[in-house]
């Protein structure tokens, strides 16, 4: 499933030719989000072979400031999907995996000792854990795409942080980043790649030139059509209703809600 070559999965991402180098990027270019599984199970083994390719990320002075919590129980997991905004996928997935900016872990290992990390609360430091725990993520993603599984990021774990570190146990200096859902995808329901802005339109060479967004908007109208849904509405104008509310459930408060957990603490004036 999913094993467009790379030159058409490029072609229905963008719409035009794949350069010449594309075909040596395998299954890269044919992620699309799946929301829909069958019930067969991801092996344990299978699973922990993927955290350790997480694992395997760069991670910034090697501080590994992420963690990890999979929610597998039934009653657990229903949970966590009520806590995301009862999305389906997150109670069918064979597997859920909740990212966690960490910090804890070090400043338990150095508490009571001379070395104990203080410039861990400065907002730098959560920039750091949140930049660790998304590329550990994204190579587990790209490892598990790579032998058939299907994945869905939900950043609406984000939604209640103060709930989902009540059900997963998480101590002062940890807080959900998001969760993601893994499974088998179900090949009778396949999700499409969905096309993406051209590269030469986040791509600025030496310096930010200012791009336009209107080729996309109407490739967009074409996908929006293709999945019946109302093309009348540009990207461009979905993405800006997207971003005028402050959030759904306490997304609003994150910052807050990050002090309260110890995060962004220690700032000084510039
Ligand atoms: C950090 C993050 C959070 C996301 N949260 C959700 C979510 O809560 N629910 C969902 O169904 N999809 C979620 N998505 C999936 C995006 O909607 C999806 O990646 C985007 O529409 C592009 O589609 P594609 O992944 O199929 O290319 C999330 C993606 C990311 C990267």
């Amino acid at each position: 499933m999913f094993d467009e070559a790379p030159s058409d999965a490029w072609a229905i991402r963008f719409g035009d030719g794949a350069p010449a180098e594309a075909d040596r990027l395998g299954r890269f270019f044919a992620h699309r989000s799946v929301r829909r599984f069958t019930p067969d199970p991801v092996p344990e083994a299978l699973v922990r072979a993927l955290i350790g390719a997480a694992q395997s990320a760069a991670t910034s002075s090697n501080l590994q400031l992420w963690s990890v919590v999979t929610v597998q129980e039934a009653s657990r997991r229903k949970r966590m999907a009520e806590l995301c905004a009862g999305q389906g996928h997150v109670e069918g997935a064979a597997w859920f995996l909740a990212f966690v900016a960490d910090h804890y872990r070090l400043r338990h290992a150095l508490a009571g000792t001379q070395d104990e990390p203080d410039a861990l609360g400065t907002t730098e430091m959560f920039t750091v854990s949140a930049i660790d725990a998304a590329l550990a993520a994204e190579r587990l993603v790209c490892a598990a795409e790579s032998v058939g599984l299907g994945i869905c990021y939900i950043g609406a774990m984000r939604n209640d942080p103060v709930g989902v570190a009540e059900l997963l146990g998480l101590p002062h200096g940890t807080i959900g980043l998001f969760g993601l859902c893994l499974g088998w995808p179900d090949e009778t329901k396949p999700a499409e790649i969905k096309p993406r802005l051209l590269p030469d339109e986040v791509w600025h060479r030496e310096t930010y030139r200012t791009g336009s967004v209107a080729e996309y908007d109407e490739r967009m109208a074409a996908f929006y059509e293709s999945q019946g849904m109302d093309a009348s509405i540009p990207w461009s104008r979905r993405s800006g209703r997207r971003t005028q509310h402050r959030g759904v459930g306490s997304r609003h408060a994150w910052g807050a809600i990050l002090r309260e957990r110890g995060f962004c603490t220690g700032d000084e004036e510039p």
